[in-house]
């Protein structure tokens, strides 16, 4: 890809969080590995999904990426430039291009302040237009994203959920960013306002050329909205491919294992849909498993998969490459027609043993 396509690369980012213990003289005794060595990049006017289970590193990666938590490690590239180790005073101009959506649009607002204040938060910080003109741009993002002008003196109570998100893209939208992260914009919406609020950000996509990295938990919903999506798993990205490519030719294991459960709630699709029951729990974060961290709870799991830890590239599947840019953490690809549920690990017994006691986890950290 040329390197004037793209918007955003993230090169290697880190993000722990150490565990401390002790009160007046902190010792760490462990780290949280929330995002552990993510490699993406993202173009411009494209949206990108990103899914995985709760707690996978999803929206500590879209804090790294908006620089509001500093890397552990790795950087992150915006429009050409390094902005991974800017100072907050060199971060401000930055700020106005990567703006970010959150979940919950009754916890990121305010209850007491007038939403045509909140809107008009940005205009303030950045001090770009005031009094008259301010109002007049709030009121002018306000039928942009469907509020009516009016409602300029209102308070957040005063709106229902979809409208609360609505002032949420406002805000985000004053400075005519770049790039949008929208961490799981839709998640706490009832279903009939879900789409919505998703056809307002494809429609001001359209309208502004955005870009937009789509964080959720529902792969329907991302599939619906991305161009391309990248699934995680434990801090880690385990399989990126195009929309259409990665819904019907996955070949990592955890993937086929995220549609067939989306499969389960999707009528139409649960017949086409092989159905995979994932055993156990994702494990924990701050010890991950060795080699593949997929592997306790995979199907195809040998030896290998608990000692190398796969990484992120082309994979060929029937001695065929595939689309390109399709790339997946896994040792074993699924083939096309494979029967996921018909297979079963297999790990010498004194690999599982010493898994069990936590060795080898501990003699390859
Ligand atoms: N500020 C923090 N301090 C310590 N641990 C954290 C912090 N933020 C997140 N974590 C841990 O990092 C891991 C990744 O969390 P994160 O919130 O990024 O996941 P997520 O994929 O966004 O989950 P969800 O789908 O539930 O929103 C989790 O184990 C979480 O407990
Ligand atoms: S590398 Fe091995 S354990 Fe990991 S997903 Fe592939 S087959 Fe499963
Ligand atoms: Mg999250």
């Amino acid at each position: 890809m040329a390197d004037s396509d793209v918007l955003l690369r993230v090169d290697n980012v880190v993000k722990h969080f150490p565990i401390t213990q002790g009160i007046i003289f902190k010792h760490e005794v462990g780290r949280v590995h929330a995002v552990d060595g993510v490699n993406l990049e993202v173009r411009r006017g494209e949206t990108l999904g990103l899914v995985g289970e709760t707690g996978c590193g999803k929206s500590t990666l879209a804090r790294c990426i908006t620089r509001l938590y500093p890397l552990t490690s790795g950087t992150v590239d915006f429009d050409g430039r390094d902005i991974s180790t800017l100072s907050r005073r060199e971060l401000r101009p930055i700020r106005r291009e990567i703006q970010m959506i959150f979940q919950d649009p009754y916890g990121s607002l305010n209850p007491r302040r007038r939403v045509g204040s909140i809107i008009g938060d940005p205009f303030a910080i950045h001090g770009i237009a005031d009094g008259q003109e301010r109002k007049r741009r709030v009121q002018e993002l306000m039928e942009l994203v469907g509020l009516n002008p009016e409602h300029y003196n209102r308070f957040p109570a005063d709106f229902s959920g979809g409208q609360r998100q609505r002032i949420g893209v406002a805000r985000a939208l004053a400075l005519r960013p770049k790039l949008i992260v929208c961490d799981e914009p839709v998640s706490a919406l009832d279903v009939s306002i879900q789409a919505q609020i998703i056809n307002l950000l494809q429609d001001l996509q359209s309208e502004f050329g955005l870009t937009y990295i789509f964080i959720a938990h529902d792969l329907s919903v991302v599939e619906h909205v991305s161009d391309r999506v990248a699934v995680m798993y434990l801090g880690k990205v385990t399989e990126l491919a195009s929309s259409n490519e990665l819904y019907n030719r996955a070949q990592h294991p955890y993937t086929k294992a995220l549609l067939s459960a989306a499969s389960i709630a999707d009528p139409d699709r649960a017949e086409v849909r092989q159905r995979i029951v994932l055993v156990g729990d994702v494990p924990s974060p701050v010890s991950p498993p060795s080699g593949c961290r997929f592997h306790p709870r995979c199907p195809k799991a040998k030896d290998k998969c608990v000692e190398q830890v796969p990484e992120l590239i082309p994979r060929l599947v029937n001695g065929q490459s595939t689309e390109a840019g399709h790339v997946a953490a896994c040792h074993f690809p699924v083939e096309p027609g494979e029967d996921l549920a018909l297979a079963t690990p297999d790990i010498s017994q004194p690999e599982r043993e010493a898994e069990a006691a936590g060795v080898l986890s501990q003699e390859r950290p």
